[in-house]
């Protein structure tokens, strides 16, 4: 990826550092000010990121084995893996879908910036990530879900009654190769998928998101929003799905947007001989180097 991200030399250098501690504090069931005073009790400092009730800790050796944990008082998350549901800016009163959830950490957090006043479909595919999802919810005080189990690119587009089924905003934080993950100190099955990874593996991987993303902007009311993200940094499976559903839906509009403290550094247009609309540098592209946390790919799509 030399030719696709900028000052690689210092991207590599961030590679070989850990991911540092993360956690997003959960209004739904305690504030920051209560959450810093009870986490300090164990000599833990927080420290504030960018984005409101994020911060990443210190001191802390079990963060997901304290008392505040099992009461659903943080959820440990990535900063970058906040954005999305940043980016979609989902509303009280409206309807959403989540299409691969699990475990939950978007889901979760969705209900949180809606104060658990929109109704959310969390639909999550595996089986054994789908209790897993339950498990999330429920800790974290989550009572604004409905727990479905369809392949994304399936997902109904009708109600048992016939009538269609639209959502206004919808959430496809696709299954992908997770490129963005490898850090120093990685989890065993990370390590293993990292040492297999291929550029196939991405064409392969390819094949179902654009299913998904096709269905996923289907489900959309007309002035709904679908925001697609990947932790990957293939343009096989970021500008590639995308272009293909501007290609294939001309009511797809890409929306610019940029986060408060957060450099983002824009889509491609260009890759490999493949060329792709020039709305595609209206994409996010985060970094370990200019954010120092997971990379991700982060695209906001209107229907018109
Ligand atoms: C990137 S993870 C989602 C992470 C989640 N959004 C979160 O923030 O906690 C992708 C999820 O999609 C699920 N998945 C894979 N294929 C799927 C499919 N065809 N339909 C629905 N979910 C699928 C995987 O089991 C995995 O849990």
């Amino acid at each position: 990826y030399r030719d696709l991200i900028p000052e690689f030399d210092a991207f590599i250098k961030a590679l070989e550092r850990p991911h540092p501690s993360h956690l997003r504090v959960n209004t739904l069931k305690t504030t920051d000010k209560q959450l810093k005073e009870r986490l300090s009790r164990y000599g833990c400092l927080l420290k504030p990121l960018s984005l409101d009730n994020a911060y990443s800790f210190y001191n802390l050796s079990t963060p997901g084995a304290t008392l505040e944990y099992f009461l659903g008082h943080y959820h440990l998350q990535g900063l970058s893996s906040m954005l999305p549901p940043v980016v979609l800016e989902p509303r009280e009163g409206e309807l959403i879908l989540d299409m691969c959830a699990s475990p939950g950490s978007k889901t979760s957090q969705i209900a949180q910036l809606t104060a658990n006043r929109a109704v959310i479909f969390a639909n999550e595919l595996n089986r054994k990530r789908l209790s897993i999802l339950k498990f999330q919810l429920e800790r974290l005080g989550v009572t604004s879900t409905i727990i479905t189990s369809y392949q994304a690119q399936n997902f109904p587009t009708k109600m048992p009654d016939g009538s269609p089924l639209r959502f206004d905003r919808v959430l496809l934080d696709a299954p992908c190769t997770g490129e963005g993950r490898y850090r120093r100190i990685m989890r065993k099955d990370e390590l293993k998928k990292m040492q297999e990874h291929s550029e196939k593996a991405s064409q392969r991987m390819a094949v179902y998101q654009k299913q998904m993303i096709l269905r996923g902007f289907d489900l959309l009311k007309r002035g709904g929003v679908l925001v697609y993200s990947t932790c990957t940094y293939s343009p096989y499976e970021n500008e590639a799905v995308v272009d293909f559903l501007l290609k294939n839906r001309p009511e797809a509009e890409l929306e610019p947007f940029s986060i408060k403290g957060i450099r983002l550094v824009e889509g491609v247009n260009y890759w490999k001989g493949m060329a792709f609309s020039r709305e595609l540098l209206n994409t996010g592209r985060l970094y370990p180097h200019y954010v120092d946390s997971w990379g991700f790919f982060i695209a906001r799509i209107r229907k018109n």
